[in-house]
C-alpha cells in the first residue's frame, strides 16, 4: 500500500486509451486498487484513474463520503471499484433527440488548483466489473453520473478542460469559490 505520485496535465502518460484489464482477482490489482484508495484518499478525491497514476489500465475508483471537503455540497456517492467500463447516456424522455444534458463544476486531481463547468450526461448506465470479477451494472444521475464519466474519461486521454465548451467558466478554484476548503493539493 502506497499514496502514489499524481500526473499532472501535460503528460502525455493522460492522453492515451487504457488497455482493458483481463485478469482479475490477483495479487497485482489487489495492490493497484490499494494504492489508487490510498492516494485517492490522501488528497479528499471524489475518484482516481489508473492512467493519473501511470499505470495503462481500464479501472477507476470514486466514492464519497457524507462530508468531503472537496466537494461539500455534494451527495454521497457508493465507494466503487470500476473496471473495463461502458457507459451508457440514458434518455430522460424518449422523445428527445438528444440524452438530457446538465452543466456543473468540476475540479481534477491531475488539474490542480482550477474548476471548469462541464456539461454531462444527468443521467446514465454504467456497467463493468470489480476487482473480484464481479459484474456492476447501475443506473444513476446527477453528481454519481457526473464523477463517473469524469473518472471514465481519463481512460480515453480526456481531462475535464477539453470537454469544458465556455472557457469564461474556467478558473483557480480560491478566486472562483473564495472560503472553500479544497484540500492541500486542489
Ligand atoms: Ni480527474
Amino acid at each position: 500500500m502506497a499514496v502514489r505520485d499524481i500526473l499532472k496535465m501535460g503528460d502525455p502518460r493522460l492522453l492515451g486509451v487504457a488497455q482493458a484489464v483481463t485478469a482479475f482477482d490477483t495479487d497485482e490489482l489487489h495492490l493497484l486498487v490499494s494504492d489508487l484508495l490510498d492516494t485517492m484518499l490522501a488528497v479528499n478525491g471524489a475518484g482516481l484513474a489508473a492512467p493519473q497514476i501511470g499505470v495503462d489500465l481500464q479501472l477507476v475508483i470514486f466514492g464519497t463520503n457524507a462530508r468531503n471537503p472537496r466537494y461539500p455540497n455534494a451527495p454521497p456517492v457508493p465507494k466503487t471499484v470500476l473496471i473495463n467500463p461502458l457507459i451508457t447516456p440514458l434518455v430522460a424522455n424518449e422523445k428527445d433527440a438528444v440524452p438530457g444534458e446538465e452543466e456543473d463544476w468540476e475540479g481534477c486531481l491531475s488539474v490542480p488548483g482550477l474548476r471548469g463547468l462541464v456539461p454531462r450526461f444527468s443521467q446514465i448506465r454504467y456497467t463493468g466489473f470489480d476487482q473480484y470479477g464481479d459484474a456492476i451494472d447501475r443506473t444513476v444521475q446527477g453528481f454519481h453520473a457526473r464523477v463517473v464519466q469524469h473518472e471514465c474519461d481519463h481512460l480515453i486521454g480526456k481531462l475535464y478542460p477539453m470537454r469544458m465548451r465556455d472557457f469564461t467558466r474556467f478558473g483557480y478554484t480560491d478566486v472562483l469559490f473564495p472560503g472553500l476548503d479544497a484540500g492541500q493539493d486542489d
